[in-house]
């Protein structure tokens, strides 16, 4: 059976860096209190980036991407599959993968978006994977990318200072060794009501709570169980143990989920990426956004064992264990 390997990765950050300090200012013009330091103790975000206006999910996804086939050395039109993994496209329909695809100048190949927040990545490389596997597709782009802050109600303290903008992409090839040696994807849809954004398009009309909406405690305690879990799934299905991975790149939501994750399992902190600091969660975008930043700065290296995990809204996640 055919495999798939990562052959090269990118990212785009837009511009303009926020940092707590400068939030926190903004914030208080609004009347809502909140300090860099409540912000990094409960949560290790020192910064987000913020989209300007006009500029939209589809452009950090095309910059990504653009990066991604550079650093692959693939030219576009080796791409027959692009998977992009968002929460925040820029319209309704057509996908924010077509959209890409457009931006490319590549006709012809699949596009399509997925949609499991936080957990996008993980679904998206997962299911790329099965159909290069599968013959479906030989060289794919695999996208997360995200404005959060386009979703958020700047007047709630408790959700609005966590998020950012961001974009990360892979190439995925087919290959005759793996590569992805395993992967597991889960849901739990009762959990529906602990992160949600209920806005919708009915009937003509714009209905519904158009922000994001959260219980972080609830959120906090079953995203460091289901990572724990789906962690100790995905090595004992490649035949390895834990011990033997070299990296973890989980979703970057808070340092705190990391580090007690980390715990949770046994790895120490050195053997995990951390970018929340300066990103904070960017959703879809975290996990490529932090392999990417891991990969340029030399700390992952080809041959070695990597271990990716979302965890999102739904409730959703999963994993990729990929030797690079
Ligand atoms: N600045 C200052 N004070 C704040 C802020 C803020 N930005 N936000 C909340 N507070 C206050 C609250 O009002 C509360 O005040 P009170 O005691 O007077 O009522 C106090 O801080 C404690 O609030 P809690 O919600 O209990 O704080 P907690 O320690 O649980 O931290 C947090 C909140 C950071 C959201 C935490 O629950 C968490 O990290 N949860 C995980 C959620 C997460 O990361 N979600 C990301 C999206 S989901 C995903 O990606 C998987």
């Amino acid at each position: 059976m055919t495999a798939s390997v990562i052959a090269g990765s990118g990212s785009f950050l837009p511009p303009r860096s926020v940092s707590n300090d400068e939030l926190a200012a903004e914030l208080a013009t609004r009347g809502v209190e909140t300090s860099d330091q409540w912000i990094v103790e409960r949560t290790g975000i020192r910064q987000r980036h913020i989209a300007d206006r006009g500029v939209g999910t589809t452009d950090l996804a095309t910059a990504a991407a653009r990066a991604a086939l550079a650093d692959a050395g693939v030219a576009a039109d080796e791409v027959d599959l692009i998977v992009v993994a968002t929460s925040t496209p820029d319209q309704v329909f057509p996908s924010t993968a077509c959209a890409v695809q457009a931006n490319l100048g590549t006709p012809g190949g699949a596009a399509f978006d997925v949609q499991a927040v936080c957990s996008g990545f993980v679904y998206a490389l997962a299911t790329a994977d099965a159909l290069i596997q599968a013959g479906r597709a030989r060289c794919a782009l695999v996208i997360g990318a995200e404005t959060f802050s386009r979703i958020l109600d700047w007047t709630d303290r408790s959700t609005c200072v966590l998020f950012g903008d961001g974009a990360g992409a892979v190439v995925l090839k087919a290959a005759n060794a793996p590569g992805v040696l395993a992967a597991n994807l889960h849901a739990d849809g009762s959990q529906g009501r602990i992160l949600y954004n209920t806005g919708a398009l009915s009937y003509g009309e714009a209905t519904g709570d158009p922000f994001l909406r959260m219980d972080g405690q609830a959120v906090f305690k079953l995203a460091v169980n289901v990572l724990s879990q789906s962690a100790r799934e995905a090595c004992e299905a490649a035949g390895l143990t834990l011990d033997q991975v070299d990296w973890m790149v989980p979703h970057q939501a808070n340092v705190r989920i990391i580090q007690a994750l980390g715990r949770r399992l046994g790895v120490p902190a050195e053997r995990v990426i951390v970018t929340v600091d300066q990103h904070a969660n960017t959703s879809a975008a975290s996990v490529p956004l932090a392999l990417d930043a891991a990969r340029r700065d030399g700390r992952l290296q080809p041959g070695q064992l990597v271990l990716m995990q979302g965890v999102g809204a739904g409730f959703t996640w999963g994993s990729v264990l990929v030797r690079l």
